[in-house]
């Protein structure tokens, strides 16, 4: 039997408290930090990653790193700012050793803390950067690079209502440089562009 569910917080607060003392699976006996999130809680738009890697969990904050540091200059080239227009975080809050790929079994075991994080943020647009973000909010396992750039609607609670769009992860863009037409850099700019886009829409109320 898996752990049993935890409280449901009434703050985001409260749920980064009952994270840090989270024990729920084997990822919490290698960590420094339980990795919650950073950027504004109020903002419209959340983009949930993969796991921490060591410098998040150093840090204690998400996308920090080589990844972070793209991501960050890929929102700035649509006029998102990752810590003002956005809410960032994970999948899984503690990072996998040696940055292994979260399990099936870890990715549930975080999931309620995920769900509280949508219920409390109550984002429009939530970008799934990478495989294990679409296999563990959307559990469709593999297809990103078919399935990037697509719009979905969220069919089931806390996701109902709220613009999803899978994107390639900033690891995978790292390892792919090439900025030429059709390269996945080229294609994850488009797809922010449409994100933009979406976001201009839901502000002007169209
Ligand atoms: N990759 C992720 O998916 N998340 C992080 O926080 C850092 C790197």
């Amino acid at each position: 039997m898996g752990p049993s569910t935890p409280a449901l917080s009434s703050s985001l607060e409260q749920l980064t408290e009952a994270c840090r003392g989270c024990r729920r699976c084997g990822l919490a006996d290698g960590r420094l930090h339980v990795v919650v999130s950073r950027g504004n809680p109020a903002a419209r738009l959340m983009v949930i990653g993969e796991g921490p890697g060591a410098q998040e969990d150093a840090s204690g904050l998400p996308f920090v790193g080589r990844a972070g540091q793209l991501l960050d200059q890929m929102l700035a080239s649509v006029a998102i700012d990752s810590n003002r227009d956005a809410y960032i975080c994970n999948v899984v809050k503690c990072r996998p050793p040696g940055n292994r790929k979260p399990t099936v079994l870890e990715i549930a075991a975080c999931r309620p803390w995920l769900e509280q994080q949508v219920r409390l943020v109550n984002p429009a647009v939530v970008l799934l950067a990478g495989a294990s973000a679409l296999e563990g909010v959307l559990g469709i396992k593999g297809g990103i690079t078919r399935l990037r750039g697509q719009w979905r609607q969220g069919e089931r609670d806390p996701l109902a209502g709220r613009w999803l769009m899978p994107i390639l992860h900033p690891s995978y863009l790292l390892r792919n440089p090439s900025r030429e037409q059709g390269s996945p850099k080229w294609l994850t700019w488009h797809d922010l562009q449409d994100v933009r886009r979406r976001l201009n829409q839901l502000e002007s109320g169209s």
